[in-house]
């Protein structure tokens, strides 16, 4: 979270940007981290999400005439944005996370009223933490504040719906849903095929999860991902054709994927075995948070890490690096990539008493063996979901 004080900064920013006038409404959302449940959204599946303390804030105000107008300090000094809402196009840059989430409610309603907004936050970008998802929250909230009537599902989707119809990434709807909904102290279970959810009380006080950042940006995400849907649809359609309809990967059982095994070609066993096992990993997980299990819930993470990098293919050296690594220091229970993957971040779980030395001892360990610089960004417990701050 940011500081009172550098709040009030961008505050003054936003005065001398945009001029003096009514006071700007303050609205924050999360980054999110899967703690369990990866590549399961898309297949009808459960995932187990939590939410950061760092996240994206927007400052906005109506004004009185179009255009739109926006500034975000997060990439940098850029330059003010300015769009029509009556006519919302595509830019190609960062304001399209915006833009999509105004369009599919003018789609949906009716345009919205001229604005001015300031983005600024503490989230990393293209690190694999729903930095985008964040952005179209927030903006979801922030259309509420200028006459939209969102439920928190509503905003949720809306996001969803920008990421997918006009930013034009295939996701699925955990991160939206998971920084929309997200309870401090809790972890959200989430089946991404009714849309129904639980707070799950994250009930391991004597362990923190460390964020570790591998120093690799997400570049081969986007092509791998699409890539992993369709061969999740290519698995559906075969196992079908020998158990009967199912509508989603996730449906299958352990049992019937091995009825299906002999015509499905490896590769695409290999997908629907991750999807099927993940799948009851996140109940296991469940449990663990209830019951407070750091050990079970180690050993699930781990059992997730293997799955995801022999049988679903969506690791990297780098992940593979650090999560090898930190299993090695002491007090870690266990590790895994989250995340679509491909670059990003591993989360850890680790006893709290041996977070600092972990913190030590990780970069010194990781550079030489990969040339690479980490970052870690130490998780508490799970933060709130999105909110209006004032
Ligand atoms: C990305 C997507 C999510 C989900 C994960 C993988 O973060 O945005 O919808 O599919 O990858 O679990």
């Amino acid at each position: 979270m940011l500081s009172e004080s550098e709040i009030g900064a961008y505050r003054e920013d936003f005065e001398a940007l945009f001029g003096a006038g009514a006071a700007p409404a303050l609205y924050f959302a999360p980054g999110r981290v899967n703690l369990i449940g990866e590549h399961t959204d898309y297949n009808g599946g459960l995932v187990l999400p939590l939410a950061m303390e760092q996240g994206t804030y927007m400052l906005a105000r109506p004004r009185e005439q179009p255009p739109a107008r926006l500034r975000s300090t997060a990439a940098g000094g850029e330059a003010v944005v300015e769009f029509d809402p009556r006519a919302i196009e595509k830019s190609g840059d960062w304001s399209d996370y915006v833009r999509g989430v105004f369009a599919v409610l003018s789609r949906a309603s009716q345009p919205p009223p001229p604005f001015e907004a300031l983005v600024f936050g503490d989230l990393p970008r293209e690190a694999g933490l729903s930095s985008s998802a964040s952005l179209e929250v927030v903006s979801a909230l922030a259309a509420a504040g200028l006459g939209y009537n969102l439920s928190r599902e509503e905003t949720a989707r809306v996001a969803w719906r920008a990421e997918n119809e006009f930013v034009g990434v295939p996701c699925g709807i955990m991160d939206q849903f998971a920084i929309a909904l997200a309870e401090d102290g809790h972890a959200l279970l989430l089946d991404c095929l009714t849309e129904k959810y639980r707070h799950i009380p994250y009930n391991l006080p004597d362990t923190a999860l460390v964020i570790g950042h591998t120093g690799v940006g997400r570049s081969l995400a986007a092509s791998a991902y699409r890539e992993r849907r369709r061969e999740c649809g290519e698995a559906l359609a075969l196992i079908t054709r020998r158990v009967g309809a199912r509508e989603h990967l996730a449906e299958v059982t352990a049992e019937e994927l091995e009825a299906a095994r002999d015509i499905l070609p490896e590769h695409l066993f290999m997908r629907a075995r991750h999807v099927v096992e993940e799948q009851r990993r996140v109940l296991e997980a469940t449990e663990c948070l209830r019951a407070g299990d750091p050990q079970k819930l180690g050993s699930l993470l781990n059992l997730s890490h293997a799955s995801l990098r022999d049988l679903y293919r969506v690791s990297s050296p780098e992940l593979d690096a650090l999560q090898d690594i930190s299993l090695r220091q002491p007090g870690v229970w266990g590790c895994r990539m989250t995340g679509a993957g491909f670059g990003g971040c591993v989360i850890a779980l680790v006893d709290r008493d041996a977070v600092p030395a972990y913190l030590e001892a990780m970069p010194e360990r990781y550079r030489p063996a990969v040339g690479r610089e980490p970052f870690f960004i130490v998780l508490d417990r799970p933060a709130m979901g999105a909110m209006r701050i004032s």
